[in-house]
């Protein structure tokens, strides 16, 4: 890719940008009455001008219709969730009986656990990333306590059974030849592998498909939190045969904060009577569901894992997220993101590499968008003087500032601001 450091190459990429338009589709936030440089998309991603338009309408239908509209809305909202079939399966490369949309990300991940956190015999651990996010941990320690509990086992402790899979000395990221060996040295332990697909931290996409494959031949189920991957990297679940899935969809999907999260169940584990699940009524089949009869009888597909009606406002913000990036297709973005990250990292090389070290890896098919940066001395300093000059990015102590240039809004001449004020502080 051929690169200039200048304002006038940024803005030709940015003419030359088939994806250019979709910025005006989004609030972009302003500091000091100018328009915030926002490279925080990984956090929280911004709000679609067409968001408030597909809220009134439900608010219109529940002032109008009151419960009726649960059958008689324009979008009834019994079948709402239906609508999200179609995006999600094409986001995370799924059958659209595979995906679901409801609850948050760590819900999920407990209710996922709950069906596939299969501990036995000695095969009772669970392998997660080093510099995981914390949720995921807690997750995966409750979940062994509560077998702990159950099961009346004293032979471990909770803590024990998770392994912390860690970068080599000197290095920021785990290679992925150290996963799959770990898994395969610790096969005969190992109940489950629950990575997050992009890790939050350090920016590195795992390859997704060959753990799944060294997890099965361990015979151990394979999951992972696609909280930073999903609208960020194009992912083929299904073919790759992962077990499970779950995301949020207020980062990457600028679906609102705390927006509904998604799940995805490979084919394989769908009306297979030996999979267990947490079961509630919203899981129940659709035509029968108001029988309100004591059999459950699961509805199609992985929308047997809901329990609970879904919040209707929360999915009408995520439909009119989900319709813009539906609209600019994965492939585009994915096209862009890369040159947009590989700018800004040519950038940072160029102007501040004695300050700033990449931490990301450098190869773009084992990163998304986002690149972290190792800062050296008073790095926060030079946050907040950056912050100060109108750009949102995300600090993480003790030393690391997060960057997300996102395909769908952010510009070359983003990027390239970014990096001129982290080059004039520094100078
Ligand atoms: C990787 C990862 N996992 C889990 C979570 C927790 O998400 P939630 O609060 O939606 O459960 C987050 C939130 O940012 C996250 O980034």
């Amino acid at each position: 890719m051929h690169f200039e450091p200048t304002l006038e190459f940024a803005r030709e990429m940015d003419h030359n940008d088939p994806l250019k338009a979709f910025r005006q589709q989004f609030y972009i936030p302003q500091i000091n009455g100018k328009k915030a440089i926002y490279l925080c998309g990984n956090s929280l991603g911004l709000q679609p001008k067409s968001l408030e338009g597909f809220l009134k309408q439900e608010l219109n239908d529940w002032k109008n219709l009151g419960v009726e509209g649960h059958v008689h809305a324009q979008n009834p909202w019994m079948y709402y969730h239906h609508s999200f079939a179609g995006p999600l399966s094409r986001l995370v490369g799924a059958h659209e009986k595979e995906v679901s949309a409801m609850n948050a990300l760590t819900v999920n991940l407990h209710i996922l656990l709950a069906s596939f956190y299969r501990p036995a015999g000695k095969k009772v651990k669970i392998l997660v990333e080093a510099q995981l996010f914390p949720s995921d941990y807690f997750v995966a320690l409750s979940q062994i306590e509560q077998y702990l509990r159950l099961s009346g086992r004293h032979d471990f402790v909770a803590e024990d059974a998770i392994l912390q899979i860690y970068p080599r000395k000197r290095e920021y990221f785990v290679r992925n030849e150290d996963v799959i060996r770990f898994i395969d040295q610790h096969q005969d332990e190992l109940a489950l592998v629950l990575l997050g697909a992009v890790n939050y931290y350090n920016g590195q996409w795992f390859d997704m498909e060959s753990i799944t494959k060294a997890g099965h031949k361990a015979k151990a189920i394979v999951g992972f939190d696609l909280a930073h991957a999903i609208g960020n990297v194009p992912m083929q679940l299904h073919d790759w045969e992962v077990d499970f899935a779950t995301w949020c969809s207020y980062k990457y999907l600028n679906s609102g904060p705390g927006g509904p999260s998604g799940i995805f169940v490979h084919e394989s584990h769908l009306n297979n009577p030996d999979t267990p699940q947490l079961k509630g009524w919203w899981g129940h089949e659709e035509t029968t569901r108001f029988n309100m009869e004591l059999n459950f009888i699961p509805a199609h597909g992985a929308d047997r894992w809901q329990m609970s009606n879904v919040s209707v406002l929360s999915l009408a913000a995520h439909k009119a997220a989900l319709t813009i990036t539906d609209q600019a297709s994965l492939t585009a973005l994915r096209e862009k993101s890369i040159k947009l990250t590989a700018y800004l990292e040519y950038l940072i090389d160029l102007w501040t590499a004695d300050y700033l070290h990449i931490i990301t890896p450098r190869n773009p098919d084992k990163r998304g968008c986002q690149l972290s940066l190792l800062t050296q001395g008073n790095g926060k300093q030079l946050f907040d003087t950056i912050t100060a000059n109108g750009v949102i990015a995300d600090w993480r102590n003790p030393n690391v500032i997060r960057i997300a240039p996102t395909p769908l809004y952010n510009s070359f001449e983003d990027v390239f601001q970014f990096a001129a004020f982290i080059k004039d502080a520094l100078t």
